[in-house]
């Protein structure tokens, strides 16, 4: 049977924390042992933003070991650099042409970072959604795994298939691309700040103690969870809407420790924070221990780690190309002799 495909990435920007890993990363985990499975370091959408040239290999380099380290199979996935396959440049170009600017001026994320930008704020960032949606139509996606914050993004690249490539260029009942769905899931989507449980935790957060990075120390992780925001309520619970930091902190605390989150109620209904905050600690170092385990293994020898992104990268070329010939064709390109 054809597996359905699954696309994802996350920037090498900044470092990667614990929402990346329980919104988007997990999931890849289990999709691909039943799905066709590519992931990439999106680099490309890095400089969006300014950055820092001495830093972006290394930390390209360390976010592929990070995938590895989270539990993505080189047996069962492809892993690769954006960067590295100009199909997702040229089909981003192709892309720009047939979509309107004002579908993009209304992206929600393009607006909240502009802000942050001034008088700085380059056509990439703006561009940044069409460059996403060329990532994920080029390998003909089934499904696209992404927090809650990409959703918008995903509707975009949606429309730029059905309505601007297909609706226009494909005979009647031969679309040229796929049109893909998104997958969210509930539990993870959205990760909260530790400093303010109604802002998303974000790696471009000033305050390094809103967040817990995936490479974090055990010492780090408890004095930033010390640290961490509280209510002067005894017990913990879920969804009480004047109660942010206790639903998102008993809603991590779940999903890391492996715990029902009914069970999870249970446990912490009549605890103070003074005696919850250790537990959530220990639940913490416990889960992060073996992905850091296995990610300075990686960075130490990263004989593993260059192979594994060569060979992601020949086959990322092979589907890539197909579908770049297929829109190029329809366009009306010259194909050469
Ligand atoms: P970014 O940090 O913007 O590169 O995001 C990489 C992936 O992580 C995307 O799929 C995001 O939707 C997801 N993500 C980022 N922040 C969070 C968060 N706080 N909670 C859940 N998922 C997140
Ligand atoms: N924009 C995504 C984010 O910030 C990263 C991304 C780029 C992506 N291209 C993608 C995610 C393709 C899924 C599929 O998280």
């Amino acid at each position: 049977m054809i597996q359905k495909r699954v696309l994802s990435g996350v920037q090498p920007t900044g470092s990667i924390h614990i929402g990346n890993w329980l919104g988007a990363i997990r999931n890849w985990v289990d999709l691909q042992d039943t799905h066709d499975t590519f992931v990439c370091v999106v680099d490309l959408h890095a400089i969006t933003v300014p950055h820092d040239p001495k830093k972006l290999a290394n930390e390209t380099l360390s976010t592929a070991a990070i995938y590895l380290a989270c539990g993505m199979d080189p047996k069962k996935c492809s892993i690769f650099i954006q960067s590295e396959i100009t199909a997702h440049s040229e089909l981003c170009w192709i892309l720009n042409c047939i979509t309107p600017l004002n579908w993009m001026e209304r992206m929600i994320q393009f607006k909240e970072k502009a802000i942050k930008q001034g008088d700085n704020v380059s056509i990439g960032l703006l561009d940044y959604p069409v460059l996403m949606a060329a990532d994920i139509l080029l390998y003909d996606s089934d499904l696209v795994p992404v927090g809650e914050d990409q959703k918008q993004h995903l509707e975009l690249a949606r429309d730029i298939a059905a309505q601007r490539i297909n609706a226009k260029f494909a005979k009647k009942d031969h679309p040229i691309l796929k049109v893909p769905q998104p997958l969210i899931l509930k539990n993870g989507a959205k990760i909260m700040s530790l400093t303010d449980g109604t802002k998303k935790m974000s790696k471009s957060d000033q305050n390094e103690n809103s967040r817990i990075s995936l490479l974090d120390s055990p010492d780090l992780i408890t004095k930033k969870i010390k640290k961490a925001k509280t209510d002067s309520e005894i017990g913990l619970e879920f969804n009480n809407p004047i109660r942010p930091e206790a639903n998102n902190l008993l809603n991590i605390y779940s999903i890391i420790s492996g715990k029902d989150p009914e069970d999870v109620a249970i446990e912490c209904k009549n605890i103070g924070w003074g005696k919850f905050k250790p537990l959530f600690t220990e639940a913490m170092i416990t889960a992060l221990s073996p992905i850091q385990n296995k990610y300075n293994d990686l960075m130490n020898d990263p004989y593993e780690l260059t192979n594994v992104l060569k060979e992601g990268k020949i086959k990322a070329e092979e589907v890539s190309q197909e579908t770049l010939k297929k829109v190029k064709n329809a366009l009306g390109f010259y194909k050469g002799s």
